[in-house]
């Protein structure tokens, strides 16, 4: 396994980060693994050399933390856990969604049960919060890393200005800043270059991009994109814009390029990823173990200049996605 620095962290993590998304109960979503399957992933992880494993409270409302913190029994300490708040827990209590005091502090607290830790590695707002001022979320954040609860704090999909403002609040408040931003980023979707990647370059800021993969459409020839269970119920399969602006070119390309290689388009996808000097560590999910071990393989695939150029060429802009 190939470790890097998370941004400026110090913090040492492996390259491929778990995706945690896809564990829990299948009573959340069809495709994802009940514990028993999801606990064969995160042992053959360990067994591989991942470090890094990236949940949220909203997973499976809970299971995805619950089945983690079980999975990394007795590796609670060499891990680096990520996990997540925002998203409403509980249809009936508006106050269990948002980043209010009230709600980083109670929903940190339900997390750090279920994982079984008392102390979470990286602590990150899933979205922007237009109800809260950023300053009162700071400042629960900062309490929450000087109680020794959170050790690094990290922050999700948003705008760029939004993330900058918020860069400039803590340090104006003198409040620990966010180390790390969770952003979507793929070959078919890379409006991020403009703004938000170019930001973190600049802050020193780790970038652990969400669906490397763009959640299979970089995996399979896109005719075949309803093959899988996921494929047939995923919405942003078909509503995204990565079927707009090259989106099915750059498919075709990346499946030319597999062949050519004599390895799966999944591990082109992620290797043009890897080559990218902002990416710390993409977050890759998945239901296999086969599948899991390719990504890992994908840290060994080295891309020349124009094999990325090639990739690259069909993109064209699309609307912004992932967040609003
Ligand atoms: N912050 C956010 O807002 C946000 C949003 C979305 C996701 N995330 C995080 O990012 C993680 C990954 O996101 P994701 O699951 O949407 O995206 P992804 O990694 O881009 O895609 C996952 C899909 O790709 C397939 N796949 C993976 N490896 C494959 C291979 N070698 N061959 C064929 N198919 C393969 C998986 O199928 P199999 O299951 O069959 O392998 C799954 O359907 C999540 O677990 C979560 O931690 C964060």
């Amino acid at each position: 396994m190939e470790y890097t620095t998370l941004g400026d962290t110090g913090m040492q993590v492996s390259r491929i980060c778990l995706g945690c998304m896809s564990f829990g109960s299948s009573d959340w979503r069809d495709w994802v693994l009940d514990e028993e399957e999801s606990l064969e992933i995160i042992e053959r992880a360990i067994d591989l050399g991942i470090n890094f494993f990236d949940t949220a409270n909203m997973y499976s409302l809970g299971e995805s933390e619950r089945v983690l913190g079980e999975g990394l029994e007795g590796h609670h300490e060499e891990s680096v856990v990520a996990t997540k708040c925002f998203f409403r827990m509980r249809e009936d209590d508006p106050n269990s969604g948002g980043l209010s005091r009230k709600a980083i502090e109670q929903e940190l607290e339900a997390s750090l049960d279920r994982l079984g830790m008392e102390t979470v590695d990286l602590y990150q707002i899933h979205r922007w919060d237009y109800d809260t001022p950023i300053e009162t979320t700071l400042g629960a954040l900062d309490d929450a890393v000087r109680r020794g609860t959170v050790r690094y704090l990290g922050a999700s999909s948003m705008w760029a200005h939004q993330f900058a403002g918020a860069l400039h609040a803590s340090d104006r408040l003198g409040l620990e800043r966010f180390a790390t931003m969770q952003n979507h980023y793929n070959l078919v979707y890379r409006e991020e270059e403009r703004e938000m990647l170019p930001l973190c370059e600049n802050e020193g800021i780790g970038v652990i991009p969400w669906s490397p993969l763009a959640r299979g459409y970089l995996a399979r020839p896109h005719e075949e994109i309803d093959a899988t269970a996921r494929g047939e119920s995923e919405e942003y399969l078909y509503e995204h814009p990565y079927r707009e602006g090259g989106g099915p070119e750059i498919n075709e390309r990346v499946a030319e390029l597999a062949e050519d290689e004599g390895v799966t388009m999944a591990q082109i996808a992620l290797a043009w990823l890897l080559h990218k000097d902002w990416v710390d560590a993409p977050i890759v999910g998945t239901t296999s173990v086969e599948h899991l071990e390719q990504a890992v393989e994908a840290l060994e695939i080295s891309l020349s200049a124009s094999d990325i150029e090639y990739l690259e060429e069909p993109y064209e802009p699309v609307p912004a996605s992932g967040h609003s």
